[in-house]
This record gives structure tokens, C-alpha cells and sequence, in this order.
């Protein structure tokens, strides 16, 4: 008899089995390379491009230091256009590399920037667009591409959310001038703490590499005003022992990832209407704008899709594949009275509004 999936809680990391990080664990205690680019390091660099379809990988210690060298490393200036619907560490990277954050408006359909907004953004102190695939949906890049090369413009993706997301051509991380990745915690490919960079050819990820390591370009000479952003062999350890199961955590993700699709896509209220296929999102938060009860507002909460349907008389959410947003879900929850909060329908798992954290 085959045991069902484990359920997916967003506020769960996704762990590796302990046994296969002690194993890597031993090598580094044998070794005393603790740093610095070790084996594991490089081990997991190639068979993370590998994994993902990209050529130039380098990690990084985290993600929002993977955006701050990358936005260093374009040499940017003056007003970088970007999304205000993103983790603040999208516009905090801007703010510490001394850029200003420019914020276009973004389609509430698919959450990345509106192309129309972008360009009505842009002034001659533009130098770039940084742009966001939120939730792991796919920006529409070949706009976004036509407008920087009409402009002139850098364009760099914040793909925190997009780890192994494919559009038409490969992988969705071959997309502007540079990608970058977040392996915190919160993600299905975690390192506890980490992240990366693509580049799009191995100059630009030497440099890249430079940069992350205080700007060394030997042992004693230093080219460039770099900063220490390395990811160590303890983190690297556990990125390859998560590796083998990637496979599977990812389709248990998309499967759940479709079955808020369907809801989203029967909802009357909801305003979006993103298919899961081809481009499933697989970070475990995938909201949606409702239009509240009472007003044309739109309201983003994560759990929206689930609770639009409860409160539209659903007894239970789908219960295959079977997921959970936190312990208490999917157990049915439908209020006896679908409940009014005032100006906003409220969440019905966390009762926050307008954004479940
Ligand atoms: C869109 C986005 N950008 C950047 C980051 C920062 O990544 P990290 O937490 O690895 O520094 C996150 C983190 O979740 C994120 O969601």
C-alpha cells in the first residue's frame, strides 16, 4: 500500500533527510575547507546550472546580497523602475546601491509589472528596470526585453521566487541581463540561508565572483570595491542534499499550485484568472485580488482562493492533491453565515486584511 504525500505547510521548511547533509558534513570536517569557494561550493554551483538549465551560476550567502552585487555589478545610476508588490528587499537593494526606486504599476492578473506602466515610467534618469516574477509567475519578458533595448535600459530580474520556473524557451532565469534566486527557508529549495546569480556569459560571472568576495581577484590584490557575500560549505552541503528531492517537492507543489488555479478560475469574484499550466508557480504562496464584497477594492491575500470558495458555499477546498496552507487547513471552515468585516472580506483562516503574513 502506498502512504499519501505529507501535506504541504507553507510555514514548514522543506528539509533534506539529516542523514545525507551529516554525510557531506563529514567531508568538510575531514577537510577543514570551511569557506571560500570549497568543493561543495563548486559542486553545487554546477550541478544547481545543471538543475536548472543555465549555464552561469554563482551562489551567494543570501538573496537580497545576491540583488544588492548584482545591481553593483550592472553599474547602474539615477531611477531604476521596479514593482511595489514584491518582499521590501526588491526596492531596500536600490536604496543601498543608492538608486531610486521608480514604482510602475503591475497587471493583477499575473502580479509582474505592466509593460504600458513601465514605459510610462521612464525619464532620462532611467538606467534599468528590476523587475519581479512574483510568486514564480513568469514576467512578461520579451515586452519588457523590446522596451530596455527601445530605451536602452539594463534589465534585472528578481526571480526570489521562480526556482526552476521554464517559459517557451528554457529556463525562465535566461531572461535580462541578470536573474537572481533566494534559497531562504521560506523556499522550496532552501539552504536555510542563500542565493544566486545567473549570468549570462562567464566574463560577466567572474566578475560577479569578484564582487561576492570583497573584490579579490588573488590572494593579495584587490580590483574591485566588492563585499562579502560567499555562501559556506555548511549551506552549500545542504543544497545538495535537497537536490535529489526537488523533483518531487516541485510536482507536489504544482499539483497544489493548479488545484488554486481551478478555484481562482471558478471564483466570480476573484480577479484572477492565471492558468497553473504551463508556468505552475511552486512557491508555496500564491495569492489572488479578490473584489471585496462591498466595494470594487481589490483585496491580496494569499489564502484568497480558498476562502473565496468557502464563503461562496463550498463545503471543502479540494482534497486532492491534499494541502495546507497552515495546521489548521483544509479542514472545511465554511461559516455557518458567510460573515461581513466592515469595508473588507476578511480572510477566513488568519482574519487579517488586507495581507495574510
Ligand atoms: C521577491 C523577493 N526578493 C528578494 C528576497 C530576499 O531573499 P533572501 O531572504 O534570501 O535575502 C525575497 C525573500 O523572500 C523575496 O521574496
Amino acid at each position: 500500500m502506498t502512504s499519501a504525500p505529507e501535506p504541504i505547510y507553507v510555514t514548514r521548511p522543506h528539509l533534506p533527510p539529516l542523514a545525507d547533509v551529516v554525510k557531506l558534513l563529514e567531508g568538510v570536517w575531514d577537510r577543514r575547507i570551511l569557506t571560500n569557494g570549497g568543493p561543495l561550493h563548486q559542486q553545487l554551483e554546477t550541478e544547481l546550472a545543471a538543475y536548472l538549465g543555465v549555464e552561469h551560476l554563482s551562489l551567494f550567502a543570501n538573496g537580497t546580497l545576491a540583488l544588492l552585487v548584482a545591481l553593483k555589478a550592472l553599474r547602474l545610476q539615477g531611477e531604476v523602475i521596479t514593482s511595489p508588490f514584491s518582499f521590501i528587499a526588491t526596492s531596500e537593494a536600490l536604496s543601498w546601491n543608492g538608486l531610486e526606486p521608480v514604482f510602475a504599476d503591475i497587471n493583477p492578473r499575473s502580479f509582474g509589472l505592466d509593460p504600458r506602466s513601465i514605459e510610462s515610467r521612464i525619464t532620462p534618469r532611467t538606467s534599468a528596470i528590476l523587475a519581479v516574477h512574483c510568486y514564480g509567475f513568469p514576467c512578461d519578458v520579451e515586452v519588457i526585453q523590446r522596451l530596455a533595448d527601445d530605451y536602452n535600459l539594463r534589465v534585472i530580474y528578481d526571480a526570489a521566487h521562480a526556482f526552476a520556473v521554464d517559459c517557451h524557451c528554457g529556463s525562465l532565469l535566461q531572461h535580462g541581463d541578470l536573474s537572481i534566486l533566494s534559497f531562504h527557508a521560506t523556499k522550496v529549495f532552501n539552504t536555510f540561508e542563500g542565493g544566486a546569480i545567473i549570468s549570462p556569459d562567464a566574463k560577466t560571472k567572474k566578475r560577479i565572483d569578484r564582487l561576492k568576495n570583497f573584490g579579490f581577484v588573488d590572494e593579495v590584490s584587490v580590483a574591485v570595491n566588492g563585499i562579502n557575500a560567499k555562501m559556506s560549505e555548511l549551506h552549500a552541503a545542504v543544497g545538495l542534499a535537497q537536490l535529489p528531492g526537488m523533483a518531487a517537492a516541485i510536482a507536489q507543489r504544482r499539483a497544489v499550485a493548479e488545484a488554486y488555479c481551478a478555484i481562482s478560475l471558478a471564483c466570480s469574484t476573484c480577479n484572477c484568472r492565471i492558468s497553473a499550466r504551463p508556468h505552475s508557480p511552486i512557491t508555496p504562496i500564491c495569492p489572488c485580488l479578490c473584489k471585496t464584497t462591498h466595494r470594487s477594492a481589490v483585496m491580496p491575500c494569499w489564502s484568497c482562493c480558498a476562502a473565496t470558495a468557502l464563503w461562496r458555499g463550498a463545503t471543502s477546498i479540494p482534497s486532492s492533491p491534499s494541502f495546507s496552507t497552515t495546521a489548521a487547513m483544509p479542514a472545511p471552515i465554511r461559516p455557518a453565515t458567510p460573515r461581513r468585516y466592515g469595508r473588507h472580506a476578511r480572510c477566513c483562516v488568519c482574519r487579517s486584511i488586507p495581507i495574510c503574513p
